[in-house]
C-alpha cells in the first residue's frame, strides 16, 4: 500500500501529490518521499506534512549497481503499491526497473516519443515546433521509452523562452500526474504484458 516518491529537487509535482493526500483525493498515502540530493527542497515539502523524508546521497555509494540496491531496500521497507519518479534525475539500472516493473511511473516534460532526455523546452525551440508537452509513462529500462499512459499538449507561442514553456509544462503536470496516480491506485490503470490498460482496456 502507498506510495514512494523519488525526487531530486523541487518537488514541485510531489506536492501536488502531497496536497492530493491530504484532501483525501488519493486512495493510499504518501508512505514515504527519497531523494539522492540531501539539498532538494521536495524533502523539506515532505517533512512539512509529516511524511518521512530520506536523503540517499549517491555519492556515498561506488557505482551505480550499490546505489540501486540501497534504493531499492529503502523503498521496499515501506512496501509501497506504487513508485513515483517526480524529477528523479537518475539512470537507473535495469534489475531495479525490472523489481517495479507495471508499478513505476514517471513524467517527462515532453511530448513523447519526442524529445526523450534533458533540455527538452531547448530542443522544441530550436526546432520550432508549433506544439510542446509532457508524458506520463510506465517505467521500463530505455530511458523516456515506456509504455505512455497520459499526456497534456500546449501550443508553442511567438515569444515564449524555455523558462516560460517549462512554467506553462508544468502546470500540465501538476495537472495530469495527480490523477495518474490516483488511477493506478485505485486499480484502474495497469500494465499487463507490457500494455497499459485503463477499466481493462489497452490504451
Ligand atoms: C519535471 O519537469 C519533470 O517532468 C521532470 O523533472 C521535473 C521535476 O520538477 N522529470 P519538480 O521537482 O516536480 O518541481
Amino acid at each position: 500500500t502507498g506510495v514512494v516518491v523519488l525526487i531530486s529537487g523541487s518537488g514541485s509535482n510531489l506536492q501536488q501529490l502531497l496536497d492530493a493526500a491530504a484532501s483525501g483525493d488519493l486512495p493510499a498515502p504518501i508512505a514515504a518521499v527519497i531523494s539522492n540530493r540531501a539539498d532538494a527542497h521536495g524533502l523539506e515539502r515532505a517533512r512539512r506534512s509529516g511524511v518521512p523524508a530520506i536523503a540517499l546521497p549517491h555519492g556515498n555509494y561506488a557505482n551505480r549497481e550499490a546505489y540501486d540496491a540501497a534504493l531499492q531496500q529503502e523503498i521496499d521497507a515501506h512496501k509501497p503499491a506504487l513508485v513515483v519518479l517526480a524529477g528523479f534525475m537518475r539512470i537507473l539500472s535495469e534489475g531495479f526497473v525490472q523489481h517495479y516493473a507495471g508499478r513505476m511511473l514517471n513524467i517527462h516534460p515532453s511530448l513523447l516519443p519526442a524529445y526523450r532526455g534533458l533540455h527538452t523546452h531547448q530542443r522544441v525551440l530550436a526546432a520550432g515546433d508549433s506544439e510542446h508537452g509532457c508524458s506520463v509513462h510506465f517505467v521500463t529500462p530505455d530511458l523516456d521509452a515506456g509504455p505512455l499512459v497520459m499526456q497534456a499538449r500546449i501550443p508553442v507561442l511567438p515569444d515564449d523562452t524555455e523558462h516560460s514553456l517549462a512554467a506553462r509544462v508544468q502546470r500540465e503536470e501538476h495537472r495530469i500526474y495527480p490523477r495518474v496516480i490516483r488511477w493506478f491506485l485505485q486499480g484502474r490503470l495497469t500494465l499487463t504484458q507490457g500494455v497499459p490498460r485503463f477499466d481493462g482496456r489497452p490504451l
